[in-house]
């Protein structure tokens, strides 16, 4: 596995959630200089610690990707310090689960800024780069709920959907300029997103899973590798869920 993502170098936004971490620690193992970027700071530098100790060394750099600003202020500072990124995983999401007849407008916004619009965002601060150098990897993790709809999830199941008209559409665009963009779909990840979950309904949730448990975050960073590896350079504008069976289509 070692070398095949050596000199590249990858940013993954929130690299401190469950799926961020394990991403950050894949790429890493597989030869890439690991980039991610945090909201919180005591979090991220534990992060950095605990990789530190296993041989992973990442960098990470302070971003609200829900701000356009930030983005482009982030995506000058990479260049600067390190290099042209040649891998974006888009990771960075939130929830604020709630039935529609009692969603505030703040929890919408909160769930589409920081799931959706920060997708543009980011893509849109590193996407010239990749252009004009003819290479690049934009991964985009949506989840089962942007597939299939979850009850208490409005907000987080349309941006979710919103992700994969987003790699359709930028797939197209960038295709003949040697740059991918696909979406992994989660299904339910034994991560503190999903742990937040009250106990009976998840419960209930893994009682529909097939495979018969959460899936494991490192399940999820394997894909991506794969994605971003010169190996998938033929796999574009494509949805890959990996849920455990609990939701086929
Ligand atoms: N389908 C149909 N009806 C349902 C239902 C479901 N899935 N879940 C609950 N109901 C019903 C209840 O039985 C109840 O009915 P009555 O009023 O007739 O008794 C009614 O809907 C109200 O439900 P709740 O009491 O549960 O409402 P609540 O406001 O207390 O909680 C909720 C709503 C916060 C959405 C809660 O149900 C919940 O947390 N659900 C889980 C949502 C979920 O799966 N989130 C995923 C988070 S992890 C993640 O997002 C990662 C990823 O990508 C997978």
């Amino acid at each position: 596995m070692s070398g095949i993502l050596d000199g590249k170098i990858a940013l993954i936004t929130g690299g401190t959630g469950g799926i961020g971490k394990a991403t950050c620690k894949r790429l890493t193992k597989m030869g890439a200089q690991v980039v991610s970027t945090y909201l919180g700071e005591s979090k991220a530098l534990e992060m950095r610690e605990q990789m530190k100790e296993q041989g992973c060394n990442i960098a990470i750099y302070p971003c609200d990707v829900s701000d356009f600003d930030q983005c482009q202020a982030l995506a000058e500072s990479i260049q600067n310090d390190i290099g042209p990124v040649d891998i974006v995983v888009n990771n960075a999401g939130i929830t604020r689960d709630t039935t529609m007849k009692k969603m505030t407008a703040e929890q919408w916004q909160a769930v589409i800024n920081n799931n959706l619009n920060s997708v543009f965002n980011v893509t849109r601060a590193f996407i010239e780069s990749m252009l004009e150098r003819q290479t690049g990897r934009v991964v985009n993790i949506s989840s089962i709920n942007g597939q299939k709809g979850q009850f208490g999830q409005a907000n987080y199941s349309a941006a979710k959907a919103g992700i994969h008209g987003f790699t359709m559409a930028l797939a197209q665009e960038v295709a003949r300029k040697g740059i991918t963009v696909n979406t992994v779909s989660p299904g339910y990840i034994a991560t503190e997103m999903v742990m937040a979950v009250p106990e009976e309904v998840r419960n209930q949730i893994i009682a529909q899973i097939p495979v018969g448990r959460l899936g494991k975050p490192e399940e999820i960073a394997a894909l991506v590798g794969f994605l971003a590896s010169e190996d998938a350079a033929f796999i574009t504008g494509a949805n890959f869920a990996a849920n455990g069976g609990q939701h086929m289509h």
